[in-house]
C-alpha cells in the first residue's frame, strides 16, 4: 500500500468519525480526530484540556495556535511516517496554510481531502441522536446505528452519553462557526486539485462504500 496523507473534511456530525475508524481499520494508518484529542485532554485536565474546554462547550472553535501545536507534534513522530489521517484538522484556513508548511518542512504532501458532505438538516438529527461511549468514545446513533444492548458499547461495555456540545443550542453555533469558518477550505483545497466530494448523507456502510473506491483510486494513482 502506496503511502497515504488524508483529511477528513465535513461538517459537525456528518460521519467524520464513523468513517475514521472504518478507514483507520482498513488502511492501518495512524488516525488523528482533534475533537477525540481535546476531549481526551479535558477528561485528563491537562494543560490543553484546560485551554480548550470552554471553547467546545460553547461551539467555537480551539485557537489555532493551540490546534497546531497538537497536529505538529504528531506528524513528526515516526509514527506518521508511512502516512496518517486527519479528522477534524484543519478547520480554518490558517490551519490549512500551516498543515502545509509543515508538510513541506518534512518533504511530503497531502494525498487528498475527503469531503463528506451533509445537510444542516440531517445533521441535527444525527447529533441529536448520537451517544458516545464513556470510556473508548466509540459512536452510535440511537435510530442509524444502535448498540447491540441499550446504554452499552458494543466494543468496550462502557456507558453511552450524550455529548455535552450535542445539546441543540450548541449544535446550531457548531453549524455556524462550520459554515464560517471551515467551509472556505473547500475551494481552498479544490484549487490545489485535492478535494473529493463524498455524499454523506447516504446510509453508513453506503458513505463506507464510497471512501473504500476512493480511496482504491488513490492507491493504485499514488502507486503509479
Ligand atoms: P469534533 O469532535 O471534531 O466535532 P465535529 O467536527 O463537530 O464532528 P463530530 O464528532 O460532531 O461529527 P462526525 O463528523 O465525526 O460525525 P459522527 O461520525 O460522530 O470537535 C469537537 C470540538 O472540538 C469542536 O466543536 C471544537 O471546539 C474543537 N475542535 C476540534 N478540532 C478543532 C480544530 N481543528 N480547530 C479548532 N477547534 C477544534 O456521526 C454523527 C452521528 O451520526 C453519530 O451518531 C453516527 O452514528 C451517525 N451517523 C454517521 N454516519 C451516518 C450516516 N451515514 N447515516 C446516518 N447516521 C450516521
Amino acid at each position: 500500500m502506496p503511502n497515504l496523507n488524508l483529511i477528513l473534511l465535513g461538517p459537525p456530525g456528518s460521519g467524520k468519525g464513523t468513517q475514521g475508524e472504518r478507514l483507520q481499520e482498513d488502511l492501518e494508518l495512524p488516525y488523528y480526530a482533534t475533537g477525540d484529542i481535546l476531549r481526551a485532554a479535558v477528561k485528563a485536565v491537562s494543560d490543553v484540556g484546560a485551554k480548550a474546554k470552554d471553547f467546545m462547550d460553547r461551539g467555537d472553535l480551539v485557537p489555532d495556535e493551540v490546534m497546531i501545536g497538537i497536529i505538529a507534534d504528531r506528524l513528526e513522530s515516526n509514527e506518521a511516517e508511512h502516512g496518517f489521517i486527519l479528522d477534524g484538522f484543519p478547520r480554518t484556513v490558517p490551519q490549512a496554510e500551516a498543515l502545509d508548511k509543515k508538510l513541506r518542512e518534512l518533504g511530503r504532501g497531502l494525498t487528498a481531502v475527503i469531503l463528506i458532505d451533509s445537510t444542516d438538516e440531517a445533521i441535527i438529527n444525527r447529533l441529536s441522536g448520537r451517544r458516545v461511549c464513556l470510556d473508548g468514545g466509540h459512536v452510535y446513533h440511537v435510530d442509524f446505528d444502535p448498540p447491540k444492548t441499550e446504554g452499552a458499547c458494543d466494543i468496550d461495555g462502557s456507558e453511552l452519553i450524550v455529548r455535552d456540545d450535542d445539546k441543540p443550542e450548541v449544535v446550531s453555533h457548531r453549524l455556524e462557526q462550520y459554515h464560517e469558518k471551515t467551509a472556505p477550505l473547500i475551494d481552498f483545497y479544490r484549487k490545489q486539485g485535492l478535494l473529493n466530494r463524498i455524499e454523506g448523507t447516504e446510509t453508513p456502510d453506503r458513505v463506507g462504500e464510497s471512501v473504500r473506491t476512493l480511496i482504491s483510486t488513490l492507491s493504485l494513482e499514488e502507486g503509479s
